[in-house]
C-alpha cells in the first residue's frame, strides 16, 4: 500500500537551528524520507505570531530552507516547500477558525506561556494552533511527529478534522501523533537542566551554522559539576550527561562505551573531543549551506517545485472543503 503521509514544520525564527533542533527533530525528518512519504514546510506564516522584521524573515526563511536540504532533505524524496507559498493554508484555517470554540482555543496552554514572555500579544499569537491544524489537514497527513509540547495542539487537530468530516461528510483525515525517538531534551550548556533554545543566551546554545571556533569555546566553557568522572547520570551529573547525549547521538557510539573509552581523562580532553564531533559535524552542512546562498536560482527552483507539489495536494483538498462549506 502507500506509505504513511507525515507532515512537520519548523519556524524561520533564527539566524541558524542549533543541534537541539537537529537531535530532537531535524534528524528524524531527515531518516523519515525513507519510509514515509512525507512533507515538510518552513512555516513563516507562524513566524509573524511573535514579532518579526520583513527582511530578515525573508532571509531566515531561506536559511532555514537551505539548511534542511544541507542536513539531509532531498526534494527528490520528500516534499519541501514554505508555508506562505500556498495560499490554501490560510483559507483552510480560516474556515476551522470558525469551527473553533472560543473556550476551546483558550484552553491551548503554549499561548498563555508564550504571551506572558512577550511584549506585543496578537491574535495570531492565540489562534496559532489553528493555521497548524490547517497545515496538517490539507496534507491529509496521517501521522505528525510530536514532542509533549505540541500534544495538545494535535488534539486540536483531531478534534476540528473530526468535527469537520461529522458536520460536513467525510473529507479530512484525524492524524496520529508520532513520537520519534528519543523524547528528551537536549540541554543548554550553561543551564544544563533548561532545554537548548534559541530564546536562552547564545553561549549555551550549538547553532549549525556557528563558526568552528566559537562552537568549541562554547564547549570546553559548558558548565558541568566539581567531579572529574565522564558518567551519565542525570541527577548530579546533568552537565555530563547531555554533553555524553551530543557525542553519542552524532558518533551513534553509545553512553556506556563512551563513559569506558574515557575512563580515567578529565573533562578537558573530553569536551575536546565533542568540539571535534561537533565540529566535523557542522562543517560539511555550513559548506552546503554556502552554497544554496551562493546560488539563490538553485534554492528557488527547488522551492517553486516543492510548492508546486504542496499545492497540487492542498488546492484538491479546498476544492472539496470550499464545496462542503457552502463557496
Ligand atoms: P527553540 O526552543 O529554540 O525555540 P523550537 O521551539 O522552534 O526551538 O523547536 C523546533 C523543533 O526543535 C521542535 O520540534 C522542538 O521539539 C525541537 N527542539 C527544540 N529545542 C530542542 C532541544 N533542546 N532538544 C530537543 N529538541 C528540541
Ligand atoms: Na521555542
Amino acid at each position: 500500500g502507500r506509505r504513511p503521509r507525515v507532515l512537520s514544520g519548523i519556524q524561520p525564527t533564527a539566524d541558524s537551528f542549533h543541534l537541539g533542533n537537529y537531535l530532537g527533530a531535524l534528524r528524524h525528518w531527515v531518516a523519515l524520507q525513507d519510509t514515509h512519504d512525507a512533507f515538510y514546510c518552513v512555516v513563516d506564516l507562524h513566524a509573524l505570531t511573535l514579532e518579526w522584521v520583513p527582511e530578515q524573515l525573508r532571509a531566515r526563511t531561506r536559511i532555514a530552507a537551505a539548511q534542511l536540504l544541507a542536513i539531509g532533505l532531498d526534494p527528490s524524496r520528500c516534499t519541501l516547500f514554505i508555508q506562505s507559498h500556498v495560499p490554501e493554508h490560510t483559507e483552510l484555517a480560516w474556515i476551522f477558525g470558525c469551527l473553533t470554540g472560543y473556550g476551546e482555543a483558550s484552553r491551548m496552554t503554549q499561548f498563555k506561556d508564550k504571551a506572558s514572555r512577550s511584549e506585543h500579544v496578537g491574535v495570531g499569537l492565540f489562534t496559532y494552533p489553528i493555521l497548524q491544524a490547517a497545515d496538517i489537514a490539507l496534507y491529509h497527513a496521517d501521522l505528525v511527529p510530536v514532542g509533549e509540547d505540541q500534544r495538545q495542539h494535535l488534539e486540536l487537530t483531531r478534534n476540528l478534522t473530526q468535527r469537520f468530516n461529522a458536520r460536513f461528510g467525510p473529507t479530512f483525515t484525524v492524524p496520529e501523533p508520532y513520537i520519534v525517538g528519543e523524547t528528551r531534551k537536549i540541554a543548554d550548556l550553561q543551564h544544563p537542566t533548561a532545554k537548548m533554545s534559541k530564546s536562552l543566551p547564545e553561549a549555551g546554545t550549538l547553532y549549525l551554522l556557528d563558526e568552528p571556533r566559537r562552537l568549541a569555546k562554547k564547549i570546553r566553557s559548558a558548565v558541568t559539576d566539581s567531579g572529574t568522572e565522564i558518567r551519565a547520570d542525570e541527577v548530579n551529573k546533568p552537565g555530563i550527561t547531555n554533553l555524553l547525549r551530543i557525542f553519542s547521538a552524532l558518533t551513534g557510539r553509545d553512553i556506556a562505551q563512551l563513559e569506558d573509552d574515557y575512563a580515567g581523562k578529565g573533562y578537558g580532553t573530553f569536551k575536546s573531543d565533542l568540539a571535534d564531533v561537533v565540529v566535523e559535524f557542522v562543517v560539511p552542512i555550513q559548506e552546503r549551506v554556502r552554497r544554496y546562498l551562493d546560488d539563490p536560482d538553485t534554492l528557488d527552483a527547488v522551492l517553486t517545485e516543492g510548492a508546486d507539489r504542496a499545492r497540487a495536494v492542498a488546492a484538491e483538498t479546498m476544492e472539496t472543503v470550499r464545496d462542503r462549506v457552502g463557496f
